[in-house]
Formats: C-alpha cells, sequence, structure tokens
C-alpha cells in the first residue's frame, strides 16, 4: 500500500477569528497533500501535489505552509505516523555565548546542517542574577561566578532547535566544553572552529530532555511571564526581514553571514510567525501603491520570518543600499553582490525586507520589537 502520513493540524482564520482543525494527509510518493476538514466532516483539499512540503518537516511542534495557510501540526493522526516520523523528534535549548553572536550565521549553518531546524530565536542580555538563576545547577562549582559574569556580559541568541535526537545532536555539534580540548578531539564542532577557552566556548546545550524543558521554558515561557526581554534599542536603526521563504529555503545563516561580514551591526534579533491582520497592518504603506501588496502580505505570513534591528548611523540608507533592488532579476544584473541579487526569487520572494524610508526605521522596528513581542 502507498505510504501516507497523517496529522492533526490547527489553522487560526484570521476572518472568522477562530482556531479551524483539520486532518492533513502526505502521500510521499508524489508529494501531494490532502485536507479534511474536522468540524464539517468533509474534505477540504482534494489530493493535490505541493512540492514546497517537506517530509523533514512533517512532525508535532513544527508548523507547515499548505496553500499559504500555515498549520500547526498539534497531533500524529495515526500509529504508523507517530512511529514512522515522530519518535526520535526532540526539542532543545541552543544558547549562544556572547562571544560568538556576532558569528550567529556559521551555527545556524552547522545546525541546518545537521537536518535540525530553529523553531525559536531572540536575541536577549540575562542579567547577573538571570544567568545565576538559569545556572543554578552549577552554584556550586567553582568556576560559577566566571560562568555568569560571562554570560550576562553580552547578548546571547537563545534557541529552540527541533529535530531527531536534537538534544545529543546539538551538543554534539558543540563539542568539548574546552575549547582547546576540542581542537583536539572534534575538531569540526562549533567550539574547536569559533570558540576561545573553557569559558568563552561558544554555546550551551540542555543535556538531558527534562534539562532542555526547563530552559526552552526559561527562554521562551508558555504559560505566564514573558522571559528574558528582547535587546532593541530603537535608535539610529533600521528593520530586515529575513522572508519565510528564505527561512525554509535555509538561507537564514548565509543571509546573517553575509550582513556580518559587510560590517552590519544586529542589535536585535528574533522569530515572529506573523499572522495575516499583522502583515496586512505591516505593509499597509505599500496598499494600492505595490502592486504585488496582496502577495507580500502572504509571503510574510507563510511561515516564520527572522527579524533584525541593525544600528549604526545611516544604516536606513546603507543597508537598503546593500539590500539592493527589490527585484533580484534587475539585482543581479546592476548590483550582483547585494542580499536580493544573492539570495531573492522574485520580486516577492526577495529573501529579504528592508526599512525604506529613513523616519520608518525606528516605526519598523518597534512594530515587531515593541509591538508584536508585546
Ligand atoms: O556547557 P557544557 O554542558 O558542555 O559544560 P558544563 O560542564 O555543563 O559547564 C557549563 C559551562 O561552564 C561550560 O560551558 C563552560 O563555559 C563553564 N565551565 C568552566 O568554565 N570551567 C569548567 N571547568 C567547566 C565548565
Ligand atoms: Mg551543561
Amino acid at each position: 500500500m502507498e505510504d501516507r502520513f497523517a496529522f492533526l493540524t490547527e489553522w487560526y482564520d484570521p476572518t472568522a477569528a477562530l482556531l479551524r482543525r483539520y486532518q492533513l494527509f502526505y502521500y510521499p510518493k508524489d508529494s501531494s497533500v490532502e485536507m479534511f476538514d474536522v468540524k464539517n466532516q468533509r474534505i477540504f483539499l482534494r489530493r493535490t501535489k505541493y512540492d514546497d512540503i517537506h517530509q523533514e518537516d512533517l512532525f508535532v511542534g513544527n508548523r507547515v505552509n499548505v496553500f499559504s495557510r500555515q498549520l500547526n501540526l498539534i497531533e500524529y493522526g495515526d500509529q504508523y505516523t507517530a512511529n514512522k516520523l515522530g519518535s526520535k523528534k526532540e526539542r532543545t535549548l541552543a544558547l549562544i555565548k556572547p562571544d560568538v553572536v556576532t558569528k550567529i550565521g556559521d551555527v545556524l549553518e552547522l545546525i541546518y546542517s545537521s537536518n535540525l531546524i530553529v523553531t525559536k530565536a531572540k536575541m536577549t542580555k540575562l542579567t547577573w542574577s538571570q544567568a545565576a538563576d538559569f545556572y543554578v545547577e552549577h552554584q556550586s562549582k567553582p568556576f560559577f561566578n566566571n560562568l555568569v559574569q560571562f554570560v550576562s556580559s553580552g547578548p546571547v541568541v537563545a534557541m529552540e532547535v527541533m529535530g531527531d535526537e536534537a538534544v545529543s545532536l546539538w551538543r554534539g555539534l558543540l563539542g568539548p566544553a574546552d575549547s582547546a580540548v576540542a581542537r583536539r578531539e572534534a575538531p569540526q564542532s562549533a567550539r574547536a572552529q569559533f570558540g576561545t577557552d573553557g569559558i568563552k566556548n561558544v554555546g550551551h546545550g540542555s543535556d538531558s530532555l527534562a534539562a532542555a524543558a526547563r530552559e526552552l521554558e526559561f527562554f521562551f515561557p508558555s504559560t505566564i511571564g514573558h522571559g528574558p526581554s528582547n535587546t532593541a534599542i530603537y535608535s539610529d536603526c533600521t528593520c530586515c526581514i529575513i522572508k519565510p521563504h528564505a527561512m525554509s529555503e535555509g538561507l537564514t545563516g548565509k543571509i546573517l553571514n553575509s550582513i556580518s561580514a559587510a560590517g552590519f551591526e544586529i542589535s536585535a534579533l528574533e522569530m515572529f510567525s506573523v499572522d495575516r491582520a499583522n502583515a496586512e497592518e505591516f505593509y499597509e504603506v505599500y496598499k494600492g501603491v505595490v502592486s504585488e501588496y496582496t502577495s507580500m502580505v502572504t509571503e510574510l505570513c507563510s511561515g516564520p520570518c527572522m527579524v533584525l534591528e541593525i544600528h549604526g548611523t545611516d544604516t536606513p540608507q546603507t543597508f537598503r543600499d546593500f539590500c539592493g533592488p527589490a527585484d533580484p532579476e534587475i539585482a543581479r544584473h546592476l548590483r550582483p553582490t547585494t542580499l536580493r541579487a544573492l539570495y531573492g526569487k522574485d520580486r516577492v520572494k526577495n529573501a529579504v525586507h528592508c526599512t525604506d524610508l529613513p523616519e520608518d526605521g525606528v516605526l519598523e522596528v518597534q512594530y515587531f520589537f515593541k509591538i508584536l513581542d508585546g
């Protein structure tokens, strides 16, 4: 019999302000999908070929985009699917320490190369007591003070990383805690490549599923509270959005590397899943002005995006030049080293949004980091 994977999914319908439930079926043989409306007990989408969905993305806890609907995969639909796709999926906390925050792109490349995906990300700066709380298990160790001091000395990036055996895979990618030992014993590891010593050692990874649950809750609380705040500064800044298509094509690390290599300072970073109403509001000024407005809205809410605050004098202008012409085809002819020339596909899937008018830089940054992150 043909392979078929089944999921229970939820989709937030903004027009009706309702959560709708669908069964989603995926047939790997011809990468086709089918959807069944649970409440109304009828076929919602007849089996249709759909190449933008990949088997690696199908596991509970992840989101997939099916014809512009962002579906949350909330349960496996049958035991076969759970066994085949779900048994080894884990979530872990990957914390990028202050020594390599400027190399976040390289670290993401390592993560993606291991078939792990990043489902949440936020740049934050911990206070001394937050860092002490986070490392409470090491309270009695001789290195505790130095460790807490270092981790609270500058921005860090907390990420939720998901995938098969994510807990041990991410620790394996980091390598031994001491960077010198890592260089001897695991030369391909992140600590070998980017670490300095035993303290400045690139990152932290949860050491068990239980630790992962606690540590993820610390940075991304699911119930009350908000977790450590983002690092946006709201002055001399511009807003950059790595668009959902670029994220799902695995370009995030490359784009972040290009931005850093060009000398721009990323002063805040966070992943968002934008709903349609917010995407419309954010792009309001383009409505009736740019013919792609509706497609731009659809793209922005088609999956998670990564929003950056880029800081520095004149950044709205210089960063805009660095992004290049809105149309990647034109960019490839005229400005081949720009982000859109390198990573864009067409005028809508053009890799990044950047603030157009200098006076809007702060406003756009505020829209994400103050309003949506509120
Ligand atoms: O980070 P990991 O889980 O690999 O190591 P750990 O033993 O849980 O220690 C936590 C952190 O404390 C390490 O990442 C180091 O930054 C620091 N540490 C240290 O400075 N000196 C040690 N002898 C051991 C750990
Ligand atoms: Mg540890």
